[in-house]
């Protein structure tokens, strides 16, 4: 039997892991995090001093590299590395820069690509990260953009690091997702960008139910759920 598979792209802090765990919730799905794939990655390049944009160092390692996604009993992703749960330090400031460098790496992606899809081809799932509809999943049944100011989305991103207990100032967050804004938007290798049949959902100005509603909403049109 085929699964039904949902994609969601979009730029960092558009809201896609919170809003996309609380639809597949809704719906029964598995929901799949990409971008703590690549976290993970970083956070292993970062704790063996290996430079991230260096890709054959990058690349010799990886057969080294056991990366697992867990569910705990909430139904929360939690990721795994070499058995160890590092679902908590792969969101430091740090690994996101590492995780930016480590994804624009072709050897990187192309090693991923069959881990991503083999979990879709066993679960209905909501995938998020940014080329889930143009190339993990490119027959998805339903693909979604999600994307806000990025105004908005550090501001959001703030809030997140100040109830983590690493604040930071809005100066720099915004300085940093512009950054990795260009990086993702700009790189060869699976560049960030909205698939020409994804539909575009703009949540800078919906609140989190609003935005929670509107995402629903087009899931169950497409998929008749
Ligand atoms: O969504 P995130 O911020 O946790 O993603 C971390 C980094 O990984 C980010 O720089 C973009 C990259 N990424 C990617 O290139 N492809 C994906 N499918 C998911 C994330």
């Amino acid at each position: 039997m085929s699964t039904i598979r949902i994609a969601i792209d979009g730029p960092s802090g558009a809201g896609k892991s919170t809003l996309a765990r609380e639809a597949a919730a809704a719906l029964g799905f598995l929901y799949v995090d990409t971008g703590a794939i690549y976290r993970s990655i970083g956070l292993y390049m970062h704790e063996n001093s290996i430079d991230p944009s260096d890709e054959r160092a990058v690349a010799a390692v990886l057969p080294a590299l056991q990366v697992e996604l867990r569910y705990d009993d909430s139904g929360r992703q939690r990721m795994f590395l070499n058995s160890r749960d590092v679902s908590e330090e792969i969101r430091l400031p740090e690994i996101s820069r590492y995780a930016s460098s480590v994804s624009a790496l072709p050897a990187v992606r192309s090693y991923l690509l069959e881990f991503q899809r083999e979990l879709a081809r066993k679960n209905n799932v909501i995938m998020d990260g940014r080329d889930i509809g143009t190339v993990v999943l490119p027959d998805a049944e339903v693909k979604i953009f999600l994307s806000a100011s990025a105004e908005v989305r550090a501001e959001r991103r703030c809030r997140e690091l100040e109830e983590r207990g690493t604040p930071q100032s809005f100066q720099d967050v915004f300085h940093d997702i512009k950054e990795r804004d260009w990086r993702d938007t700009h790189r060869d290798a699976a560049p960030l960008r909205q698939a020409e049949d994804a539909m575009l959902l703009d949540t800078s100005a919906l609140d989190f139910q609003e935005s929670r509603e509107a995402l629903l909403k087009i899931i169950r049109e497409r998929t008749g759920l």
